[in-house]
């Protein structure tokens, strides 16, 4: 049998940190094996709030890429490429533009939340654009050139998703085709890794661990990090299910008899909280050690990501072509 189409993307918004390791890589890791995947860097969907802030730009698709391939995404499995060097996807995009209902994109929450949160001035040089209030458009767009069947993706998405859908159904009844499959998602079961503040983990909050960070800086970070607040000394009795930050970094990275262990020596009393931070360092750079090596080199070798990215490309076109091909007929664009 056929594998059916997977795909899914990220915004460039450069080196990643655990929680993307965790929530999203490790599972793109494994659908490799069992779906025709293809995987791209959504630089044109960080144009819609990033617009005016483009000088890391290039660096910032770069070190995306290089933390996958480092993290295990293989070009020979699946597809890697740059949305914005797919044409096909700009092309479908204003299609789909025409077919979409201004209020199917004006009551998508995921959306009115980032509006919300412009129009609140937290995110002061943004404003609300057209391109912004396309983003589920692009989406779709990204989605529907190649046709997939299965979007893996967080809660957060789930919103986009759904109009991606139901823009599948129109466009098919509109012009009377069986052409687009309605994507279905798939979620990630994972616990959210939060930021060593205990806030949510992003790189614009200076709370998150790197993939690509060495073994010195992780450690430094994770001493950093929040405890249970209650508890000043060793003997004190402690709370690991209080302990937010350190103890569920445990339960993600740690083996279970591990996990146990730090449990109860902290409930009884038995274990200090520097030292148990420097037991996670540990764990955590042991984990990461093989990927953080093989950074190194890709990181070493730019051309050979561009290569990679190049090749790609070049997969992905043909898949895209022929889409495209069937929706300009479809729609009589082509005569
Ligand atoms: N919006 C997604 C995010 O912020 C990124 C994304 C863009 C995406 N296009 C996609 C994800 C298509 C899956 C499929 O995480
Ligand atoms: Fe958290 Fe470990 Fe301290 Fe317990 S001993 S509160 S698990 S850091």
């Amino acid at each position: 049998m056929t594998k059916q189409n997977l795909v899914s993307g990220m915004r460039s918004t450069g080196k990643l940190h655990l929680g993307h390791y965790k929530g999203v890589i490790e599972n793109w890791v494994k659908l490799q094996e069992e779906y025709n995947c293809f995987y791209f860097v959504a630089d044109w969907h960080a144009l819609t709030t990033k617009f005016d802030k483009t000088e890391t730009l290039r660096e910032d698709k770069l070190n995306v890429v290089t933390d996958w391939l480092a993290c295990g995404i293989d070009p020979e499995k699946a597809t890697i490429y740059i949305q914005s060097e797919i044409p096909e996807i700009a092309q479908l995009h204003i299609l789909l533009s025409m077919v979409t209902p201004n209020n199917w994109v004006e009551r998508d929450p995921t959306l009115k939340d980032m509006i919300k949160m412009i129009k609140s001035g937290e995110d002061n040089n943004v404003q609300m654009s057209y391109g912004l209030l396309g983003y589920p458009v692009l989406m779709s767009a990204d989605i529907m050139t190649f046709n997939a069947q299965v979007v893996p993706v967080g809660v957060d998405q789930l919103a986009h998703l759904e109009i991606t859908r139901d823009i599948a159904r129109r466009f098919n009844n509109i012009y009377n085709v069986e052409l687009f499959n309605e994507p279905l998602p798939k979620l990630t079961q994972v616990p959210l890794l939060k930021g060593v503040d205990g806030q949510k983990m992003g790189k614009s909050f200076h709370n998150d661990i790197k993939i690509s960070d060495d073994e010195e800086t992780t450690a430094k970070k994770v001493m950093q990090a929040i405890t249970d607040r209650s508890r000043l000394r060793k003997t004190d009795l402690g709370h690991p299910d209080k302990c937010e930050v350190v103890f569920d970094y445990y339960k993600v990275f740690a083996d279970e008899q591990t996990v146990s262990c730090v449990c109860e020596e902290c409930q009884k009393g038995e274990r200090g909280c520097a030292d148990c931070k420097r037991q996670l360092a540990k764990i955590i750079n042991e984990a990461f050690a093989p990927i953080r090596e093989k950074r190194i080199y890709y990181a070493e070798n730019p051309k050979l990501v561009k290569e990679i990215l190049a090749n790609g490309r070049d997969k992905a076109r043909p898949v895209a072509q022929s889409v495209l091909q069937q929706v300009n007929d479809a729609v009589r664009i082509s005569l």
